[in-house]
This record gives C-alpha cells, structure tokens and sequence, in this order.
C-alpha cells in the first residue's frame, strides 16, 4: 500500500493509476465501518484510496478536534489487511495553506443549516469544502461514505450534483456492534456504563420504525420515544422524522422516511438514523 503524505505524492500516483479509483475519504481511527466501505470500493473499482485528514474546518470552538482519536499506524494495518491501494494523509497546512481563516469555502443551503447543522454551525459548511477538495485531489470515479451519517451523505450529493462534480457518490448501510449500537469513533469516549444504555437509541429508531409502518401518527411516536430515551440517561439534541431526499420534515403524505437522532450520554454526542417506507 501506498502511503501518500503530500499532494505532489498523491498526483504523480493518481497519474499512473491504470482502472477505476474508488475513494473512501474518513478521519482516520478506522472501524469495522469504515473498513466496510474499503470492501465495497474493491468490490466496485480495481483500485481503492482511503484519506486520513481530521478536518478542523468541521470542527467548532469547543468541539473535540484536539482529542479527536489518531491511531495513524493502526489505521495503515487495518488497510494493508482489506486491500488499500494507497492511503493519503495529508497535513492541516497541505489541505489548508492559507490557513483556515482565508479558505474559500463551498455550503449547501437550506439542508446544512438543520438538524446537525442547527447544533454544529459551519459544520458542513467544513464537511462540503473539505469533501469538494478531496474529489478534486484524489479525481477518483466513486466515493463511498456510511450512512451512519445519513444528513452528510445528502449534504455531499447534493453538492456533487449542484457542482456537476464527476464523482459517483454511494452510500452504505450502517455497521453496528451486535447490540444495535451504530459503529463510530466517538463510542470510544463512552463509559463502560454509557456504552450499555447506548443500544437504548437504535431499539428506540427501530420502535418508531415499527410504529409508523402500522400507521401511528409521527407526532406520537416521536413523543413517545423522547420520553424512553429520556428515561434511559439520554439528553436528546433532536429526534426527527424527516422525508429522505431533502431531509425537510415529513408530513402524513410522505412515505419515504428517515428517523434522525443526536443525544447525548454523559458528554459524548452520538447519533443515529434509520429509513422507512410506509
Ligand atoms: O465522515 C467523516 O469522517 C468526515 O466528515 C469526512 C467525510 C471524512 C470529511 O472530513
């Protein structure tokens, strides 16, 4: 596997590449997840690139940029092992050599400024521009991404679609551990107690799933799911239903759903989705 520090290294390799390049773009402290992600991009082109670039640019004042996990070494196995072509690490003055402050920047209106965008501004603002960037760099023909974040996932088509970007973006199913709870790197900053009332917010998307389906009212529903994951130690940011495309909230006409929630346990903020048709 290639390991690509620099966006001279990353050229002169994507130059010589013969075949279809699928990119996986993370920040690195890879799981179960995003290794998924590496499969289906060898399944879907004859060469894979991960990226490994925590992106302060998404990041807000007093969110966890500086204790963000960087597991660098482990992360180059866990590549090696599922069939990377290459990795492209770059640094915060690579990707960012007028200094954050001075960057142009790309935002998708309407959707960046709800739900996790409401708690997080300028979160995907960060997100769009450093995504944007990265097509640019890596000029790959696919890019794959976990709908564990499922609001990023539509942020990221809805710019690649508006900016005529040539870059096919694919969306996977979420990785969960056998408990319900949806991989991430920030399960990792949970208490052995947090990490057992986590899988409380999976069973309680799945509920609402089930109720929606039989024709209960979202409004109810969701009041009563607020309610358990209340009474289960959580501090809810949002729990939502929303119409899948444009994540606009549904009404009683739309059948093409999705559940949205971010709580928190104790301080770590974790969120999770689930789409249903009814
Ligand atoms: O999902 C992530 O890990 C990041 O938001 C991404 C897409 C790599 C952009 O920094």
């Amino acid at each position: 596997m290639q390991v690509l520090k620099s966006l001279e290294e990353l050229r002169a390799w994507r130059k010589q590449l013969k075949g279809s390049l699928a990119f996986v773009p993370t920040m690195g402290n890879l799981h179960e997840g995003h290794l998924k992600l590496v499969d289906l991009g060898r399944q879907r082109a004859d060469a894979v690139i991960v990226s490994i670039f925590v992106n302060p640019l998404q990041f807000g004042a007093n969110e966890d940029l500086d204790s963000y996990p960087r597991t660098f070494a482990a992360d180059c196995q866990a590549l090696v092992e599922r069939g990377a072509a290459a990795v492209f690490a770059p640094t915060v003055a690579d990707m960012y050599p007028r200094g954050l402050a001075q960057q142009s920047y790309i935002e998708v209106p309407d959707i960046s400024d709800i739900l996790c965008g409401a708690s997080r501004p300028g979160h995907f603002r960060g997100v769009a521009t450093i995504v944007a960037k990265l097509f640019n760099m890596v000029q790959p023909d696919l890019a794959i991404f976990g709908e564990k974040d499922y609001q990023q996932l539509q942020v990221i088509r809805l710019m690649s679609k508006d900016l005529s970007l040539p870059v096919k973006v694919i969306g996977m199913p979420t990785e969960r551990a056998a408990d319900g709870l949806a991989l991430s790197s920030r399960n990792g900053y949970l208490t052995a107690t947090e990490r057992q009332q986590a899988p409380l917010i999976y069973a309680t998307l799945q509920t609402i799933a089930a109720q929606l389906k039989a024709g209960s009212a979202i409004e109810s529903a969701v009041a009563e799911a607020t309610e358990r994951l209340q009474q289960g130690g959580f501090r809810i940011d949002y729990l939502s239903v929303r119409r899948r495309n444009d994540m606009a909230e549904a009404s009683s006409n739309d059948n093409e759903l999705v559940i949205v929630v971010a709580a928190y346990l104790g301080k770590t903020r974790l969120i999770d989705n689930l789409q249903v048709t009814r």
